[in-house]
């Protein structure tokens, strides 16, 4: 045979498949089987080509041996790495010494008597099954290649597996899956939107949805009771490990019920999925926090509870102190809170503490002071600065032994809180304190009404404008709008926010006085909003539900800190697809008939 006739594409040829690469084992020795796939890798010994066989099933070698087959033989000398291959062969057992025990079909081998050969390949871009790993533009310019990977491709098994739960879950919970419209008029989630030009309608747009917010509060007035949808969100905001322009939720909302029934239903799924696709028990109730007590005791409105290190204030303690920093930051209504590292007065060299100084400032602190616990007593420039009496309250205070390091930053809450948040995390990353695997749930709950935005110099909803208020701050609306919290909670899994609810406002009046507490006008409200401002006259039920960040959770339940692993066709930073090149430009012709026209 020469190399034209051996690399010559043969059909399929009405062959089935009968069994995938992944699944055949000693007890099938003897049997007949057709394998179809991809060459994984190769060794040529001459007489004996052995071939690992790859499709999503996993590997399995393929011996090519002249007794058996003199032609295949001589054709598998021409194969070469990710050909697409079909053999028909005899499975047989690997000597003693030939086993590979990381393997799962590591026992036998496929003796090939026939051999098609499907299709040849261009040499690939990059290994699709090694450790040399390409940029990243070129990883995702070529995704379908990269999709190959057996780690990759799991990622989406699993993430298959977790939204067959997830429906599972809610389906016999009485939930009903509608769709609603990808084409709509802009949602209020405080993100940019993607607009849509209308051919029809020239000049008008439509917005992609940033959530099916409104319209699932429609189905409430509709009756439906009980809504889901795993829906895909379109937001146009930068880009970072754990956003994604379009991103997926699993987005629910009921009826007469309140934050309980909400939370009752994710604990409860998060229980069912934790235990069907990890095997983790997750213990319910998940805790609850409300906002201002995270953000005092982990400087974060999403606190990772994997790890202590909790934030202590001890501005009461430091009030009398020569050293003018505490003492002015106190006198001006500041506070100073710090963090005690435990054992970690070994590990941060005055080189390391500098760093993190320079950290913290890079934040908006001022400064970061240390204290090293010893047997001696304190280590510290500080020291000079406190009596005994008073050294040993703040030792008691941060549960300080010799051997513990403490932080300590003095300035505003609004700069205090968040630094040593961040710090806590940075630190607990550095020294290892999180152990894999683990997963530590929070809820979060009470959260602002309203912030003020300093660009538009106005109040903003903190969840969106359709959330309650809570019944008790009702009074604060008037004068102290900003004092106000709302009946919103969110799921934080491992410091990440994975999903944020609310109970809603369900009558018109309410409505109408969050929007001018928002400055928002009748007019805009109406010209925005006005479609279901109407629909609430119509008898709407209360209600309230939630969105899950699907990606974020699969994500972590991956083990995976970017979103973009478990995307099938993700955007890079930029908001592009290397893949299709998009977003591209257009033909003068689809503008024309968009009446639109580029500056
Ligand atoms: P929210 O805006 O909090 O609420 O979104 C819900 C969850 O979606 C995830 N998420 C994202 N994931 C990936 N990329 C993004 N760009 C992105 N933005 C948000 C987060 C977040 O917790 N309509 C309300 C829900 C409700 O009130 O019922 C909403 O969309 O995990
Ligand atoms: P200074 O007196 O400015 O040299 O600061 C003495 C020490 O206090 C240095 O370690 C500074 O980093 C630290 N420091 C300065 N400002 C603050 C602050 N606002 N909070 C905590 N430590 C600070």
């Amino acid at each position: 045979m020469n190399e034209k006739e051996a690399i010559m594409i043969d059909s399929l040829g009405g062959w089935r498949r009968s069994h995938d690469c992944g699944s055949l084992r000693s007890k099938d020795k003897g049997q007949e089987v057709i394998l179809m796939g991809w060459v994984n890798g190769r060794r040529d010994l001459g007489n004996l080509i052995f071939i690992d066989l790859r499709d999503r099933g996993g590997l399995t070698q393929i011996v090519f041996d002249p007794q058996v087959n003199e032609k295949s033989h001589e054709r598998a000398h021409v194969l070469r790495n990710e050909w697409v291959l079909a053999v028909k062969g005899t499975v047989s057992a690997r000597e003693e010494g030939q086993k590979n025990p990381n393997l799962p079909t590591g026992d036998i081998e496929v003796k090939v008597k026939q051999l098609k050969l499907l299709n040849q390949t261009e040499t690939p871009p990059f290994q699709v099954d090694g450790m040399v790993d390409a940029s990243e533009t070129l990883r995702l310019k070529h995704r379908y290649l990269e999709l190959r990977r057996s780690r990759i491709f799991q990622n989406f098994q699993r993430r298959h597996l977790i939204a067959s739960c997830v429906r599972a879950y809610l389906n016999k919970n009485g939930f009903m899956d509608v769709e609603t419209p990808m084409l709509g008029k802009s949602t209020p989630e405080g993100a940019r939107d993607y607009l849509v030009p209308s051919r029809v309608n020239k000049g008008e747009f439509y917005a992609l949805p940033q959530s099916p917010q409104l319209f699932k509060q429609l189905l409430m007035v509709s009756g439906f009771d009980r809504y889901y949808q795993i829906v895909k969100c379109f937001r146009d905001e930068d880009l970072r490990a754990d956003r994604q322009p379009e991103f997926t939720q699993v987005d629910l909302e009921m009826s007469f019920t309140d934050e309980e029934g909400v939370i009752g239903i994710i604990d409860g799924m998060m229980q069912e999925i934790f235990r069907e696709v990890l095997d983790v028990e997750v213990v319910l109730p998940i805790p609850r926090m409300e906002y201002q007590e995270a953000m005092d005791r982990f400087g974060s409105d999403k606190p990772d509870m994997r790890f202590g290190m909790e934030i202590q204030d001890i501005s009461d303690l430091v009030q009398e102190t020569e050293f003018k920093v505490f003492k002015q930051t106190v006198e001006a209504g500041g506070k100073i809170k710090g963090i005690n590292v435990k054992q970690g007065a070994d590990s941060f060299s005055r080189k390391a503490l500098d760093e993190l100084s320079g950290l913290v400032t890079e934040w908006g602190a001022k400064g970061l002071a240390w204290v090293k616990i010893t047997e001696e007593g304190w280590q510290s420039s500080l020291k000079k600065f406190f009596e005994d009496k008073q050294r040993d309250l703040i030792d008691k205070r941060f549960e300080a032994y010799p051997g513990d390091l403490l932080l300590l930053m003095a300035d505003t809450p609004a700069v205090v809180n968040p630094c040593l948040g961040h710090l806590r995390l940075d630190i607990a990353k550095k020294m290892e304190l999180i152990k894999e695997g683990e997963y530590a749930f929070l809820w979060v709950t009470k959260f602002p009404l309203m912030e003020y935005n300093e660009e538009e110099k106005r109040l903003e909803a903190v969840h969106h404008p359709f959330t309650s208020p809570l019944e008790e701050d009702l009074h604060l609306l008037a004068d102290h709008p900003e004092k106000a919290r709302a009946r919103a909670y969110d799921l934080v899994l491992n410091g990440s926010e994975v999903g944020g609810g609310s109970v809603r406002i369900h009558n018109l009046d309410m409505q109408e006085k969050m929007f001018d507490n928002l400055g928002i006008s009748r007019e805009e409200a109406n010209m925005k909003f006005g479609f279901f401002l109407e629909a609430l006259k119509y008898g709407a039920p209360p209600h309230a539900g939630i969105a899950l960040g699907f990606d974020r959770l699969v994500a972590i339940m991956c083990g995976l800190d970017s979103i973009r692993e478990v995307i099938a066709f993700p955007k890079s930073l930029r908001a592009t697809c290397p893949l299709t090149g998009a977003p591209s430009r257009v033909d003068e012709k689809q503008l024309d008939e968009l009446g639109i026209a580029l500056k």
